[in-house]
């Protein structure tokens, strides 16, 4: 059985493997929020990295774990730094002790939004702090001698103790609250579970280099926020369209960070899901629970 160990296994991608806890050893990492039988670790430390990572000694590093609150990063850009590219040196001089693959999470952010649906060799060009330093850390494991996979994710969605634009949307609507949603934003979001899987496909086909492992659709968050409404039997005319220059955001977003996962879909053997079908899922996730 393949030994994984998950950085950022409390954050919304990272906690999706624990659905494959038969099929491979899966050591989850939390830094301030415990999860599961996850270990502390804060990717910062250098020592405590190395200590971990090769008293473990794992098949394959998911290096998930960010600082990810993308207008937090402005305004810290320091501590963005340190997590986001320090963090990111101190997983990969690990994984170089251990000889573990890596597998990199980032960001369809990397990309400045002018043209949408790249690919994985179009150019990157981040605007904000955040794409800044998830870039950076895309170059730190490339520079290195590793045998690595980067995936770039996209607008992450799925059930989480902590709120991402699906849940927040369910429970704005539920509560009948009005909300502002914007239509000139578009991305391609990614049904963590579904990421997850793919996550694992890469490892089972030994495969390297940079996938776009993200929803099969290019959306606007408006259109979006409409799905989400439809799915889960909520009014849509509580959803009110608005334009990016109406929204106060700290850092400045891509217009189209839209992704083409033709690669992943064909060299990974796999179907990556559209927002009406993930969305779909997680309602069936949400009446499976209630039923138990
Ligand atoms: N969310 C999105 O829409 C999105 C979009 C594109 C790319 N991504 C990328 O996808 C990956 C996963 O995102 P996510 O949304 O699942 O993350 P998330 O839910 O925001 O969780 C972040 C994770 O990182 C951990 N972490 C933060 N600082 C740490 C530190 N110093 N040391 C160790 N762990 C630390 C957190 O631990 P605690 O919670 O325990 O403190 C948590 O497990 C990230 O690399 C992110 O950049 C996300």
């Amino acid at each position: 059985m393949k030994r994984l160990f998950i950085t950022g296994g409390s954050g919304l991608l990272g906690s999706k493997f624990v659905n494959y806890k038969d099929n491979y050893e899966i050591i989850l990492t939390y830094h301030h929020n415990p999860y599961e039988n996850s270990i502390k670790l804060d990717i910062t430390s250098k020592k405590n990295v190395l200590k971990k990572i090769t008293s473990i000694n794992p098949d394959c590093v998911i290096h998930s774990a960010a600082f990810t609150n993308v207008d937090e990063c402005e305004d810290q850009q320091k501590k963005a730094w340190n997590i986001n590219v320090r963090g990111t040196e101190n997983i990969v001089k690990a994984c170089q002790e251990t000889e573990s693959k890596l597998i990199h999470i980032s960001t369809d952010f990397v990309f400045d939004g002018k043209l949408g649906m790249y690919e994985e060799e179009d150019q990157a060009n981040p605007l904000g702090y955040y794409a800044l330093t998830k870039l950076k850390g895309e170059e730190v494991v490339q520079n290195s001698d590793l045998n690595y996979a980067i995936a770039r994710v996209s607008v992450l969605y799925g059930w989480h103790k902590r709120n991402n634009f699906v849940t927040w949307v369910i429970g704005e609507l539920e509560n009948n609250n009005d909300i502002k949603v914007v239509t000139d934003q578009y991305n391609s979001p990614t049904f963590a579970d579904n990421a997850a899987y793919a996550l694992l496909k890469i490892i089972e086909k030994n495969k390297n280099g940079i996938y776009h492992v993200a929803g099969n659709e290019r959306i606007n968050r408006f259109d979006f926020a409409k799905n989400i409404a439809k799915t889960f039997d909520l009014d849509t005319n509580l959803i009110n369209p608005i334009n990016s220059d109406e929204l106060i955001q700290k850092a400045t977003r891509p217009k189209d960070s839209s992704l083409c996962v033709e690669k992943a879909q064909k060299e990974l053997g796999i179907k990556l899901l559209n927002t009406k079908e993930g969305l779909g899922k997680m309602k069936l996730q949400k009446e499976k629970r209630v039923k138990e």
